[in-house]
Parts: C-alpha cells; sequence; structure tokens
C-alpha cells in the first residue's frame, strides 16, 4: 500500500468510481479512499460510497452563496481527510485557479472523448454530429482550462453506423471504467512524469 489518499469528486451515477473502488479492492490501485464528495445531494455516488463504509459528503452548490464558498468548503474536506489525489469522476462542475492551485498535478479527471476534440458536457453528441468515425476517452491532469491538462491516457473506440449517443456513451464507458483505474495505478506508483505543461512521461 502506497501512502496516497484519494478523494473522489462526483456529480451523479459514479460508475467510474466504481470502477476505481474495483480496482483498489483488487489491490491494482495501491492507495486509500479518504472521502466521497459531490456537489448534488440526489447523487447516486453518495449512496454508493454510504454502502461501501465510505466517507462520504455533499455539498450542496446551491447552498453556497460563491464559487469560492463552494470550493473551499471541498478543499476544506480533503484537507481533513488527508488526499494526496483528487479524482474527478463524473464531477459536473469545472473548478477555479483557486482549486487547482490548491492541489496542482494532484488532480485528474476522465472526459469521454479523444480530447482535444470534443471537450464540454456533450461529447458524445458532438462527436455524432460532426461525423468522427473514432472517438475514445481520456484521462489528463486538470489545469485552469477546461478539459484542458496535460493529457496520461487515451483510448479508441469505433463510431459505428445507427450509433445514438447512449450507445457509443455506453461504447465509450467501457474503456473509461479500465482506463481511469490505470491511470491512478500509474499516479500512485510514481510513474507519471511531468515533463512540461503538455507532456506526461510514463516511466517503466
Ligand atoms: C463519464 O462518461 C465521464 O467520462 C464523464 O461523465 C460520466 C460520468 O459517469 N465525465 P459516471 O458517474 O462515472 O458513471
Amino acid at each position: 500500500m502506497s501512502n496516497h489518499v484519494l478523494g473522489i469528486l462526483c456529480s451523479g451515477r459514479g460508475s467510474n468510481m466504481q470502477s476505481i473502488l474495483a480496482a483498489i479492492d483488487a489491490g491494482q490501485i495501491k492507495a486509500s479512499v479518504g472521502v466521497v464528495l459531490t456537489d448534488k445531494p440526489e447523487a447516486k455516488a453518495l449512496t454508493l460510497a454510504r454502502e461501501k463504509g465510505l466517507r462520504s459528503v455533499c455539498i450542496n452548490r446551491k447552498a453556497c452563496s460563491t464559487q469560492q464558498e463552494f470550493e473551499e468548503k471541498l478543499v476544506a474536506e480533503l484537507r481533513a481527510a488527508g488526499v494526496t489525489l483528487v479524482i474527478l469522476a463524473g464531477f459536473m462542475r469545472i473548478l477555479s485557479p483557486y482549486f487547482v492551485g490548491e492541489y496542482r498535478h494532484q488532480i485528474l479527471n476522465i472526459h469521454p472523448s479523444l480530447l482535444p476534440s470534443f471537450g464540454g458536457a456533450h461529447a458524445h453528441r458532438d462527436v455524432l454530429a460532426y461525423g468522427t468515425k473514432v472517438s475514445g476517452c481520456t484521462i489528463h491532469f486538470v489545469d485552469e482550462g477546461m478539459d484542458h491538462g496535460p493529457i496520461i491516457l487515451q483510448d479508441t473506440v469505433p463510431v459505428l453506423d445507427g450509433d445514438t449517443e447512449e450507445i457509443l456513451a455506453a461504447r465509450v464507458l467501457q474503456k473509461e471504467h479500465i482506463l481511469y483505474p490505470k491511470a491512478i495505478e500509474l499516479y500512485v506508483d510514481g510513474r507519471l512524469e511531468l515533463v512540461d505543461d503538455r507532456h506526461v512521461r510514463i516511466k517503466q
């Protein structure tokens, strides 16, 4: 076991969180989970985390008067839990430079497209509208830009005739559930080297 403590931030279903928890249970990721945070009281991820006996806290954005107040509460929870790596797993809020600065190079995000193409909240819809033949998912460090930081891992899926948003999303999600645990494993094993603000080298 490394000394890494994960803080997982989710807004909804939490299937990526579940794949990460399974990888911890299986010994693939040698880290513990300090806290699961959500911005939405109804997030299924919150229930899943509680069922697993994990510390889980909802910081309702709507109950905070400013984004700064919301993020200070997130940071306080993460600090209290001793978090060393922040995992955004379907967390549907843009984080400000304040938050990014508190955990610089210690925040990972998953995005369901091949960045830098199709960033934003409607990746699958945008892929289908554009007509690309390939899509996929990206794990990256978070910086101040949206869906922008240096890329750690990517994987691809075909876009097939007749795909709907739901069908494509399900195909990509299967890859997400493999790729995110892998990237976290590389991080906690000390195998990611940030060469510069765009390039991540994976040490053998
Ligand atoms: C995933 O497709 C992830 O890439 C995107 O939001 C979705 C979250 O799904 N950022 P889940 O909550 O992990 O099931």
